[in-house]
Parts: C-alpha cells; sequence; structure tokens
C-alpha cells in the first residue's frame, strides 16, 4: 500500500517521529513516505495517510490543522492515523495526576475526529532542544507554571513509536484493501508509481 505520512514540526522532533514511522511502515513491506504538510500537494495514488503535528499551548501547529480541513474529503474516504507529539519529561502523569498522555491531546482532536474518523490517534512525547527556541518560547518557558512541564532532553520513545507504525502497517484494511480501495481509483486518476 502506498502511505504518506504527512507532519507540522516547529523544532524537529515531530519531523523525526513521522520519518520513523515512514521508515517502519517502509520496512514493513508498504511503499512509505513522510514529507511536511506544506508539501504534500496532491493525495490521488495513497492509499492511507498518518498525519502528525507537534502540540504547542494545547494546539496543533495550524498549518496540521488546516491541511486536514483542506483534504477533509480525501481523508475520509481513507484509512487515516493521526499522531501527536508533545509532553515532555520522564513521568507519565501531571501534577495533578493527569495522564500526560490524555492532557496533551490537541484542542482540534474532537474536530479532527469528526471531520476524518480516524482509525486512533495517539501522543507521544516529544523532545526540547532550548538552543533551537525563539525568544518568546524562551520567555514562555521561564514562567514558573511552564518550567516543570518543559524540561529539556529527548523523551521521544523510539520502540513505542516503532511500534505504533508497525500495528498500522499490520492493520487489516491496508493488507486487504487491495486496488479498489484506493485514491486514485476513487478519484479516476491513473498512478504512474504502481
Ligand atoms: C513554548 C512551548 C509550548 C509548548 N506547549 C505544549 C503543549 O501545550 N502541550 C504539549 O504536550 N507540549 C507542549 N510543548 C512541547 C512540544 O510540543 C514538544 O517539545 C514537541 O516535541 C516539539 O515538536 P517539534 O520539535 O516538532 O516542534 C511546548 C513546547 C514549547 C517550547
Amino acid at each position: 500500500m502506498a502511505v504518506l505520512v504527512v507532519y507540522a514540526s516547529k523544532h524537529g522532533a515531530t519531523r523525526e517521529i513521522a520519518e520513523r514511522v515512514a521508515q517502519t511502515m517502509a520496512a514493513a513491506g508498504h511503499r512509505a513516505q513522510a514529507c511536511p504538510v506544506t508539501a504534500a500537494g496532491n493525495l490521488t495514488g495513497y492509499d492511507a495517510f498518518v498525519v502528525g503535528s507537534a502540540v504547542y499551548m494545547g494546539h496543533w501547529q495550524k498549518e496540521a490543522t488546516e491541511f486536514v480541513r483542506r483534504n477533509r474529503a480525501v481523508l475520509a474516504g481513507h484509512p487515516v492515523w493521526l499522531f501527536s507529539s508533545g509532553p515532555l519529561g520522564t513521568e507519565p502523569t501531571d501534577a495533578q495526576g493527569r495522564d500526560l498522555t490524555v492532557a496533551a491531546e490537541p484542542k482540534e482532536l474532537a474536530e479532527l475526529t469528526e471531520a476524518i474518523h480516524p482509525r486512533g490517534h495517539r501522543v507521544f512525547f516529544g523532545a526540547l532542544d532550548p538552543g533551537r527556541l525563539g525568544l518568546g518560547e524562551r520567555a514562555i518557558r521561564k514562567l514558573p507554571a511552564a518550567r516543570a512541564i518543559m524540561p529539556e532532553g529527548d523523551f521521544r520513545d523510539w520502540a513505542q513509536i516503532e511500534a505504533w507504525a508497525r500495528s498500522i502497517a499490520a492493520d487489516p484494511t491496508l493488507g486487504t484493501q487491495g486496488a479498489s480501495g484506493s485514491a486514485q481509483e476513487a478519484d479516476g486518476h491513473h498512478d504512474a508509481r504502481r
């Protein structure tokens, strides 16, 4: 199956997650590639999609949300999985005892779910390199409330990310969909890559 993994990443952590998802799916036998949402272009010819974004101040990156809105007709007609890259640190819960992967769900998730009915959404821990932050981000990080939840470091769990990608690669909807469910036929186009 041809799988497009699209992502919105401000400082690179989410891009690397998307690339690992694509590599893992390719190793499992699919034609998978990762590209930024801003460079995705025509979605014709893909059988399934993975869409991921970094979470900032509780929101997906605007271009990722807009990508889904703009392409909702195509996405709603194909298997889609979403992921978010957000929480930082080594603790699974915040000071109030909330699961960080739940607390980090972007505010757009309900809208996106309603629009395209994804097969799933996963929150992965992210990474923060202070040297890459802009002035505004540095200022936010200095606030007392932010300090505890924005530690420096790389908290991405590659084994978990790869396991998720393998579970998508093995999803029966990809394995059994066949040519009749592919985007190019739905759109009436021939795909030269096949
Ligand atoms: C200013 C700022 C705000 C952030 N806000 C959130 C947030 O609301 N929720 C969250 O889970 N992570 C938040 N993070 C952490 C980032 O989402 C995390 O570092 C992510 O992996 C960055 O991905 P990127 O390198 O692809 O941009 C924030 C980080 C910064 C610097």
